[in-house]
């Protein structure tokens, strides 16, 4: 069963407008930050393999930085790629810790 797990520390979340990758538990992971609201993508582009932390943000949405697919981080679904999605996770930020349900 998926649970709350530490992403980072509150200190590490990028400022708003920035995107940053971490690994967790074996696995990339792209913390976005969105005019201050923290979102917590699967850090691998699901078009062919881009690091989505190392994208940034446009228009509200997390840009792959290689070919420039933008993704919404609500429903993980990329803009004019009906057929990709990237996974969102629920984050929530406590005790000092960013933590998303994994
Ligand atoms: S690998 Fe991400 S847009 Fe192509």
């Amino acid at each position: 069963m998926a649970e709350f797990v530490r992403i980072c520390s509150q200190a590490e979340i990028p400022a708003p407008g920035m995107v940053k990758e971490f690994q967790v538990n074996g696995r990339a992971l792209c913390v976005g930050n969105v005019d201050g609201a923290v979102c917590v993508l699967d850090g691998t582009c699901p078009h062919e393999g881009g690091p989505l932390g190392e994208g940034s943000i446009e228009g509200g949405k997390v840009m792959c930085p290689w070919h420039a697919i933008s993704f919404d981080v609500k429903t993980g679904s990329a803009e004019g790629e009906p057929d990709l999605k990237v996974e969102v996770y629920e984050a929530k930020v406590e005790s000092g810790e960013l933590r998303a349900k994994l």
